[in-house]
């Protein structure tokens, strides 16, 4: 990379960092469909992991064609995998539910660093002026969104699961405080009793005895400043 300009070695830099991500998540993908039963959201799963191996080789092209590659990935991917989190997963939560709850929640979160990722890359692009780098971001990261929108639902369904799995149905309902609902209707009837009254015709009568008073009151003071 010592003969790269210093935009080049920007584009390759952050490219670099994006290489990584993509094979640290291999890895992690990789444990969580072990984990995960058959069904849609494992299909789901599994194509996302054939996305990222993509996007991965898709980076790695373009990072050779700006003259970057061997050593800068290498040690992009060696920082990154060695702090791979996927075999952990395993011992999470004690349900089969909040397990991939769990998972899914950890995937949603790293779908969205992967989408700033991609997000910079593609304005750094721009900047730059180089149009095929910010086209390469630009695609990855609408897969990301989309993976990161179908996990939205996951962890809302999965949620759901684990409320099944382990809450009594009785437990459920929040606790009405039925004295208290009846103590704040009473006190709206009386409230609401006493702006009747303060309106009713003696009330009516009242006030306009009042405004009399008050527009009687500087006429009174002119003439007696007259006087
Ligand atoms: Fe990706
Ligand atoms: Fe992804």
């Amino acid at each position: 990379m010592a003969d790269l300009n210093e935009r080049d070695a920007k584009l390759v830099q952050y490219l670099s960092e994006a290489y990584g991500k993509e094979r640290e998540l291999e890895t992690a993908l990789q444990a969580h469909i072990a984990m995960t039963a058959k069904g849609p959201y494992k299909k789901r799963l599994q194509q996302h992991l054939k996305e990222t191996k993509a996007h991965a080789r898709e980076v790695e092209r373009r990072i050779k064609q700006l003259g970057g590659g061997g050593q800068t990935l290498q040690s992009a991917v060696g920082k990154l995998t060695a702090v791979a989190k996927g075999p952990l997963h395993a011992i999470r939560g004690d349900g089969e539910q909040e397990k991939m709850l769990k998972n899914a929640k950890t995937e949603y979160f790293n779908e969205h660093e992967e989408i700033a990722t991609y997000l910079a890359i593609e304005t750094l692009a721009e900047k730059l002026s180089d149009s095929e780098t910010a086209k390469l971001a630009r695609a990855i990261r609408r897969e990301e969104e989309r993976m990161a929108s179908f996990l939205a639902g996951q962890i809302k369904s999965l949620t759901g699961a684990v409320v099944r799995e382990d809450i009594p149905v009785s437990l459920r309902r929040a606790a009405k405080p039925r004295r208290k609902k009846a103590k704040k209707a009473s006190a709206k009837q009386s409230a609401a009793k006493k702006t009747t009254r303060r309106k009713g015709p003696a009330a009516k009568k009242a006030g306009g005895a009042r405004k009399r008073a008050t527009k009687k009151r500087p006429a009174t003071k002119k003439r007696a400043a007259k006087r």
